[in-house]
């Protein structure tokens, strides 16, 4: 086991999803690729804290699904020199789930919280005097004769993720010293992690091979290492196992992967403002309403790879959809309509 994995501590951890990746899962900051703001952020936030001897302070990662939020705990965690403990919202269900975990975690230790935005109220209240004070306050007793007891806890560091920082109520997310914002990839970026897990994963795979995944991949890390195994397989099975331009293209192709990364929702999203708004504008709610997904996700899953390839512009007046989309799916533009 390498460092970070026996570093990893505790269940309720990764998802299923997740741990087939975690041999592509970079350890260091220097292993990370793209994201230069936030990283150039958390090197000075990590070597300040190591020059100081202390813990680093609570930090808030948001952005869409897929980006290393978890990835990024534990290269901290790791750089840090620290435990990290990881566990998810939903799965924290009473508060005394949380007590065991904190009172469990020693100095600086890094506790994860994913989906952190789906934390209950009663345990959010518990995360309170922990995060500020390090301290849990118990009610012991019922009645006239409750008293609230105080118990010190060691100083850990949280770090939340969620996929809008919006959705965080604002006593929790001041709690938070640092916030950071994780954005969708550039293919830049993408291709040079499908060539560094292709390295990983011994797969032979040239600069174009790896431009197609990348460009397929929705700006997503997640993505690009699902297509880059499906490809290795393809490439396997009807090739000699090398990863060109046209070999990439064909797996993804087999695959019914949109040239673009589009999948059905993408697609139904914008064939729906099209036959039923005209293109738009339209707001969130009457195009969740309209296809059967919630507004939430339409914005944080579906809509900032649609704004990121140009496909979508946000307006006062609701979502409008570009020529490119448009053409994209075979519909004819009409500049004359009234947008
Ligand atoms: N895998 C997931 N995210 C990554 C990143 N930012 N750099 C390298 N590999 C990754």
């Amino acid at each position: 086991m390498d460092d970070v994995n026996k570093r990893i501590i505790g269940g309720g951890g990764l998802k299923e999803d997740e741990a087939i990746e975690t041999t592509l899962r970079p350890k260091w900051m220097h292993e990370y690729i793209g994201q230069d703001k936030a990283k150039n952020k958390l090197e000075i936030f990590i070597k300040a804290a190591k020059q100081r001897q202390e813990p680093i302070d609570h930090i808030l990662l948001h952005g869409p699904p897929g980006l290393g939020k978890t990835t990024l705990a534990g290269i901290i965690a790791n750089e840090m020199g620290v435990n990290i403990k990881i566990t998810s919202g939903p799965a924290i269900e009473r508060p005394s789930d949380l007590a065991s975990i904190l009172t469990n975690l020693t100095t600086g230790d890094v506790l994860f919280i994913d989906e952190i935005h789906r934390i209950n109220r009663s345990v959010e209240e518990v995360l309170y005097p922990a995060m500020e004070d390090f301290a849990l306050d118990i009610i012991v007793g019922k009645g006239p004769s409750a008293r609230s007891l105080r118990i010190d806890l060691e100083h850990f560091t949280l770090i939340g993720a969620t996929t809008r920082a919006g959705q965080l109520s604002s006593p929790l997310r001041d709690r938070f010293g640092v916030l950071l914002n994780l954005e969708i990839y550039d293919q830049d970026s993408l291709k040079t992690i499908v060539k560094r897990s292709a390295d990983i994963l011994k797969v032979r795979i040239d600069d174009m091979g790896a431009v197609e995944i990348a460009r397929r991949s929705r700006g997503t890390p997640r993505i690009a290492n699902r297509l880059l195994k499906r490809v290795r397989d393809y490439s396997e099975v009807m090739g000699d196992g090398y990863v060109d331009h046209e070999i990439s293209k064909q797996g993804l192709d087999i695959l019914e992967i949109d040239e673009l990364g589009l999948d059905n929702t993408d697609i139904r999203i914008i064939k729906t403002i099209i036959e039923n708004f005209g293109g738009g504008p339209v707001g969130i709610d009457t195009i969740a309403a309209s296809t059967g997904e919630e507004s939430i996700t339409i914005e944080d899953v579906y809509e900032p790879y649609l704004l990121q390839i140009g496909f979508l512009t946000r307006t006062p007046r609701g979502r409008i959809l570009t020529k490119r989309a448009y053409e994209h799916l075979g519909y004819i533009w009409r500049d004359d309509e009234n947008r």
